[in-house]
């Protein structure tokens, strides 16, 4: 027994308690927290007040002092599931889903030049619109307005950024609309605008304010990002959750399989404290956000990191586990990059033919990637995460370890993935349906397997983290995850509470 336990125990003794021996199991399991005193502490607190004074310390005083600590979320492990459950509060609930947008069976692009082309219309137009909206932005003139002197030498125009380059201490944005292209300087003078313009990646739609110099050179004055309006977000009446799970990764060596069937026991109120419980009672929603397998051949030398090197195998394995969802709970499944459909975004539902025991194993909402949805009134944007790295290796301070900055980053450029063709493969469709159009109240994605949560002008920001360990290849890439921790929102307050099951 560690230093800090003996202490633990000889601190109850000599207040004149004695423990129980589950009490005992499951102060010891708590203390892997590293907060065993302040929890002893709590439990003397606690037991002081009970009356009569009890001669022993028993677990369910434990665990009332340490749901008082809140203690990092952390799931108890106690098993219910042979009290015998009544009817819960969401099962008699009415569910109240509805697909605001899905992109499936809307995709096709032969990838030729006039797709591209419309692809990039249809982001400039929206964009566009989005600016058009504003009462600081309406009425914005056109590159060619500017550059013929605009009126006092200043011209306002909504552009798309063609290519950034950074000289010493000045920045070249070079912007086109419609009819013009023009190059635009952005000097180290004004450090807040210098700072802007090292985040604006190449493609994004942006509003510029500027002053002609000598030439065609146009002097910035002021950016403005598309941004999303700070305001109040619509909640539900009731108190009731929706639980996000993303990246299980089912067929991976270190697919957590032990912490996710604790998901599914927590589901079903087999296990958790009073508390917790009394959440998982609540949860009427189940949402995944995609990577549901780990796939095959989604990077170079995956097969080293497969327990389940069959994509077949993968999906029937998931739909075991999708299955022991409560049959009352509404289940949304979005696609991610480890998912056997096309990989380009916007990607499409999961098709039948890979993942068709997922749909048999009990009724699921199955989208594509970005999608839509609306539960009890609130409104979702579901999206993978796959363009999350590209933000960040393309965007200075950022990091993968704050997953809800770069989400911020993408809400205030109104868009999935500002940046076209990195790592990120996207499809040239009609329509850009990454461009983030209805301001959503929760805004949620995975992918970067490090959880994460955060609101920003009034829309909650989640990261539903990872259920897999860290693999091989991760390791060589130097990426750490934060697996094991499920984001459950409560769509009343949408507080976000962070339940580990590690
Ligand atoms: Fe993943
Ligand atoms: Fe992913």
């Amino acid at each position: 027994m560690s230093e800090e336990r003996r202490k633990a125990i000889g601190t109850i003794l000599e207040a004149g308690f004695q423990m129980e021996s589950d009490a005992f199991k499951t102060l010891m399991e708590m203390s892997s927290t590293g907060q065993l005193d302040p929890l002893v502490r709590e439990v003397l607190r606690v037991a002081g007040t009970v009356e009569p004074r009890p001669a022993s310390i028993s677990r369910d005083l434990v665990l009332r002092a340490a749901e008082h600590l809140d203690l990092s979320g952390k799931i108890v492990e106690t098993d219910h599931s042979g009290l015998g459950h009544g009817r819960r509060f969401a099962e008699d609930l009415e569910s109240r889903l509805e697909v605001v947008s899905d992109p499936t069976g809307k995709l096709g692009t032969t990838g030729s030049f006039d797709d591209f082309l419309r692809y990039f219309r249809s982001r400039f137009d929206k964009m566009s619109l989005l600016f058009r909206q504003r009462m600081d932005t309406r009425n914005a003139g056109t590159i060619s307005d500017a550059l013929s002197g605009g009126s006092n030498g200043r011209g306002r125009f909504i552009c798309m950024v063609l290519d950034k380059r950074e000289r010493g201490d000045r920045i070249f944005l070079t912007v086109d609309d419609y009819e013009d292209e023009a190059t635009v300087l952005v000097g180290r003078q004004n450090s807040t605008l210098y700072e802007m313009a090292r985040k604006i990646v190449r493609d994004q739609v942006i509003y510029i304010q500027a002053r002609k110099s000598a030439g065609p050179l146009l002097v910035a004055e002021s950016i403005i990002l598309p941004e999303i309006p700070d305001r109040k977000p619509a909640h539900a009446n009731e108190e009731i959750y929706a639980a996000l799970v993303s990246d299980v990764h089912v067929g991976s060596k270190v697919f957590l399989e032990d912490e996710f069937r604790r998901v599914l026991s927590w589901l079903k109120g087999d296990i958790g404290t009073p508390n917790q419980r009394d959440v998982a009672e609540r949860v009427k929603y189940v949402l995944i956000g995609g990577d549901l397998v780990d796939g095959i051949g989604v990077y170079p030398r995956q097969e080293v990191d497969l327990a389940v090197p069959d994509i077949y195998e993968q999906y029937r394995l998931a739909a075991k586990f999708v299955s022991e969802i409560p049959e009352y709970m509404d289940v949304v499944l979005i696609p991610g990059n480890h998912d056997a459909v096309r990989q380009a975004l916007p990607q499409p539902a999961i098709p039948r033919n890979f993942a068709g025991p997922v749909y048999d194993s009990r009724k699921i909402t199955s989208l594509g990637d970005p999608s839509e949805v609306r539960l009890h009134g609130v409104h979702f944007l579901l999206y993978h995460g796959t363009s999350l790295m590209d933000i960040l290796s393309g965007v200075p301070g950022l990091d993968y370890q704050r997953p809800v900055e770069v989400m911020e980053y993408q809400l205030r450029a109104r868009h999935l993935s500002p940046e076209y063709g990195k790592m990120t493969p996207i499809g040239p469709e009609q329509e850009d349906f990454l461009v983030v159009e209805r301001v959503p109240d929760v805004f949620t994605s995975g992918h970067i397997h490090v959880s994460g949560a955060g609101v920003y002008r009034g829309t909650t920001l989640v990261n539903s983290g990872a259920w897999q360990g860290q693999t091989d290849y991760q390791k060589r890439m130097g990426l750490v995850p934060k697996p094991g921790i499920l984001p459950v929102v409560n769509l009343k307050t949408l507080d976000v509470k962070m339940i580990n099951f590690q």
